[in-house]
């Protein structure tokens, strides 16, 4: 089974497990579009909150109804991909996520959800968090002092650039239901997916190949902004033993917003493989 496969496996599992009028997190990422298109083709009575403007607009063009978390402070259920899921000792769940640059708003959306399904190829399994780079987003003008603290925490942090995921594709925030209609149909979820083959590419050998390709184009030179208008920070580092203290260290540097750490926040994982669909329920 491809990865692509084991998303749209899992896509369709979480899909059929929303039930016909409540309240449902969208979140935000390439499992988590493939998720809202069979969402979509189930036709429900639901009422939703997205996690990104992309996949706002991506629902909307799909025909469901999106409100605000104003209008909807209280979720069901939030469904969401991750860059890593963790099984921790005492089998809690623990996440990072933030590749697709929309971490602050998917913690808040997946605050407010009585249960958090995250939804991930079993690519995605780890038994120590942190060989992803852990995205941190912070106040622009905070970066020149974020940057040395993180550094000082033994994470080596790099300014994510607008073009350092995508590679020729829309950041997610600007991928709209322009883009979205142009998935419609054979290849559903593709620059989504193709967004995610160039995420999983980002060494840091190639970001720095990417920064020096990008001398004279504005585009790429241009630090990525969220859909809140922070920078993200990707933090590489040896692995994060100790995902509470190194959740708590980072929050406690002025200027950072929030960070990619989702501990203890999700209720139910469905991991998709060779085997099927897997359950780890924390
Ligand atoms: C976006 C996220 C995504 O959920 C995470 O990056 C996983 O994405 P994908 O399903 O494309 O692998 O956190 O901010």
């Amino acid at each position: 089974m491809t990865q692509d496969e084991a998303k749209r496996l899992v896509a369709k599992r979480a899909a059929e497990l929303v039930e016909d009028g409540t309240v449902v997190g969208l979140g935000t990422g390439s499992t988590a579009t493939l998720f809202i298109r069979e969402l979509a083709a189930r036709k429900l009575k639901i009422r939703c909150v997205a996690s990104s403007d992309a996949s706002h607009e991506l629902a909307v063009s799909l025909g469901m109804h999106v409100e605000t978390l104003a209008e909807l402070p209280e979720l069901d259920v939030y469904i969401d991909g991750a860059d890593e899921v963790c099984v921790a000792g005492g089998g809690g769940l623990e996440l990072i996520k933030g590749g697709g640059g929309a971490l602050l708003r998917e913690k808040i959306v997946a605050s407010a959800a009585k249960e958090f399904i995250v939804v991930a190829d079993s690519t995605k399994l780890v038994k120590m968090l942190g060989k992803f780079p852990l995205p941190v987003e912070i106040v622009q003008m905070a970066l020149p002092l974020v940057e040395p603290r993180l550094a000082g925490l033994g994470f080596t942090p790099k300014l994510r650039m607008a073009k350092s995921m995508p590679q020729g594709l829309k950041p997610l925030t600007t991928m709209g239901a322009e883009s979205a209609k142009e998935t419609q149909g054979s290849s559903p979820g593709l620059p989504a997916l193709a967004y995610l083959e160039a995420k999983d590419k980002r060494t840091p050998a190639n970001l720095e190949a990417k920064d020096e390709q990008a001398e004279g184009d504005p585009e790429a030179t241009s630090p990525y902004v969220t859909d809140e208008g922070n920078y993200i920070l990707d933090c590489w580092g040896p692995g994060i033993a100790e995902p509470e203290t190194t959740a708590a260290e980072i929050r406690s540097i002025v200027g950072v917003v929030e960070h990619g750490l989702f501990l203890g926040m999700a209720t139910l994982a469905l991991v998709a493989g060779e085997d099927g669909v897997k359950e780890y329920r924390a």
